[in-house]
């Protein structure tokens, strides 16, 4: 099965740097397109054309980092799923803990973005994920199911589903869940998606949260663990290279 590497960009790198990455980026989704790791970047909004020239005719794909439910309309600041899918991109991320937290995205805007990215053709990358009270108390497995259910209720396109785990308190902190915290929660998160899908089929599963050429080895090795979303990490081409030389030791296995 194919190992996912998603980079997420965040609000970082210059339009220059920005297009030195993506064209890094294509040469490496293409050496490693035969040993079935795949990459996506979701950049900056702005860059998205950088992308789209450096993913035409590559297996490297691109997306949004967040998309507004409308299709068009008087939303300052705003990107949507169809001008995404207009530019190029084929995935966009929703419900990240960064538009939860910066922008007050609730679990029904996130559905409706969702539903939204999927009436434009686009595959979501749906996080879901913890804050640090939230584990200390024992919720962590009820907050993750609890968003699961709110944010995919409507869904019909299954496999135009894509579930990130990223607990709060690990992302850009350097502290990582502990493999077998991960594996627990992936596990958790199968059962239930099968359960909410209604079918076999169960959406791949990645983790984010300070993933990097240190600890991918280890977390992209886990039973339920289809790959990663890689924030800080994603911006160095090399700690990337390290990353998918792991993915492809563990396909060959
Ligand atoms: P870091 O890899 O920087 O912890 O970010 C994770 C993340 O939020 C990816 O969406």
């Amino acid at each position: 099965m194919t190992v996912l590497l998603a980079a997420n960009w965040k609000m970082n790198l210059t339009a220059a740097e920005a297009q030195h990455l993506a064209d890094a980026y294509r040469q490496l989704a293409d050496e490693y397109q035969a040993h079935n790791v795949s990459f996506i970047v979701c950049p900056p909004a702005l860059y998205g054309a950088a992308l789209q020239q450096a993913s035409e005719g590559s297996a490297l794909n691109w997306g949004g980092q967040a998309s507004h439910p409308a299709e068009f309309g008087a939303h300052t600041g705003d990107i949507s799923a169809k001008m995404l899918q207009s530019g190029g991109a084929s995935f966009v991320i929703a419900g990240h803990s960064e538009r939860r937290q910066n922008h007050g995205e609730s679990d029904e805007q996130v559905a409706a973005q969702i539903q939204a990215a999927h009436n434009a053709g686009l595959t979501v990358i749906l996080c879901v994920g913890e804050g640090l009270a939230d584990r200390k108390a024992g919720q962590a497995e009820n907050i993750v199911t609890t968003q699961l259910s709110a944010a995919l209720h409507n869904i019909t396109k299954w496999e135009s589903v894509i579930i990130a785990y990223e607990p709060i308190w690990a992302i850009g902190t350097g502290e990582v869940a502990s493999p077998e915290d991960i594996q627990a929660m992936h596990a958790k998160m199968a059962e239930h998606l099968t359960s909410q899908c209604g079918a076999a089929f169960v959406p791949p599963l990645l983790y984010g949260g300070s993933v990097n050429a240190g600890n991918a080895a280890e977390i992209l090795a886990l039973p339920d663990v289809n790959g990663a979303l890689i924030g800080g990490a994603s911006l160095k081409i090399d700690e990337m290279r390290a990353i998918a030389a792991h993915a492809k030791a563990i396909q060959s296995r």
